[in-house]
């Protein structure tokens, strides 16, 4: 049977936290067996807001650094970057005249980043689900890994797969979300009732995949918990300390009982620490290739190049049915 397709991407702005890789990139590790994968580098999405030129081409090489240090291996996955591949723009064209303002205009990240940037509220930012319904249509993509604050994405991209297939015949394959792990949602270490986010202002609520072991240790000690000193999973009435437990049983593959049955009658002196130690550990070895990565951009740019090429293979059949069907003329 053939493999179903799978992609998934993120966007190359700032570093990336602990919450990214255990609620995103170390579920795409174990998929890469079992599906057929492409993991962008969505650049063409930072655009919406205002970046440094140099710092976002440095973002995007770093971030094609850290998928495979994650262990994406570009072997078995497509890695490439957005930009690269012309079917994304110009399928999103198409798209915008498939898409209704009134749909656009119910998108909660439009109102919530329109709030956030309302000196710079550009046509980019409104129409950013097309671009992304483009991304995913392209590929003909079985199922999407995003996270809670995409779901709404993914719904619009299913209405306007359905709305062209209604008009022109079966074309696009209809996405589905992609539900990780439970226990997936990394929150904040400081605020432990928000998602870990990369743009959080204070850096002792995230830990990044670049922090040393000594911030990454201090950033543990210093996370909020609560003061009934006992390891027990209870999301509403104990989030800090569920939220350690969270981090700790992904990295080593532990349920909660198993946790709390570890540190029963221990403080949360030593819970942290272990904690701590845990992330350090898996760490480690992902910072080591990152670095070395880093260090060979001939390396680097190997890799993207593969991933463009067989990237802009597929989505260039794609763009080229939806021309034909449209009436565009395709020689
Ligand atoms: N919008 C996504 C985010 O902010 C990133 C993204 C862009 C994406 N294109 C995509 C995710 C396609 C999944 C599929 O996280």
């Amino acid at each position: 049977m053939e493999k179903k397709t799978i992609l998934s991407g993120i966007q190359a702005t700032g570093s990336l936290t602990l919450g990214n890789y255990l609620g995103a990139l170390n579920n795409w590790v174990e998929m890469q067996d079992k599906y057929d994968c492409y993991y962008m580098i969505a650049d063409l999405h930072t655009l919406t807001i205002r970046n440094d030129p140099e710092t976002l081409r440095e973002n995007t090489l770093k971030l094609i650094a850290l998928y495979v240090a994650a262990g994406l291996d570009p072997d078995k996955n497509t890695i490439f970057i957005q930009s690269h591949i012309p079917a994304h723009p110009a399928l999103s064209w198409v798209l915008n005249c498939y898409t209704y303002m009134g749909e656009l205009n119910r998108m909660t990240q439009f109102k919530d980043k329109s709030l956030k940037h309302a000196d710079n509220i550009n046509s980019g930012l409104f129409t950013y689900p097309v671009l992304m319904a483009a991304d995913i249509l392209a590929y003909n993509a079985d199922l999407v890994p995003v996270g809670d604050d995409q779901k709404q994405h993914l719904e619009i991209t299913r209405d306007i797969a359905e709305r062209f297939n209604s008009i022109y015949g079966n074309t696009f394959k209809i996405p589905e979300v992609y539900i990780g792990k439970v226990g997936a949602r990394i929150m904040g270490l400081q605020n432990p009732t928000s998602k870990m986010s990369k743009s959080a202002v204070d850096p002792m609520d995230k830990v990044l995949l670049t922090d040393s072991p000594d911030e990454i240790r201090k950033k543990f000690k210093k996370a909020v918990t609560d003061s009934e000193n006992c390891v027990r999973y209870d999301v509403t009435n104990k989030p800090g300390v569920s939220n350690l437990m969270s981090i700790y049983g992904i990295i080593k593959n532990k349920s909660m009982e198993d946790i709390e049955k570890e540190f029963s009658g221990q403080g949360y002196g030593t819970f942290k620490t272990a904690v701590a130690e845990a992330v350090v550990e898996r760490l480690e070895p992902l910072q080591k290739k990152y670095n070395e990565l880093l260090e060979n951009p001939d390396k680097l740019k190997a890799i993207y190049e593969k991933g463009d090429k067989k990237a802009k293979e597929k989505s260039d059949k794609l763009l080229k049915e939806v021309y034909k069907k449209i009436g565009l003329v395709v020689e």
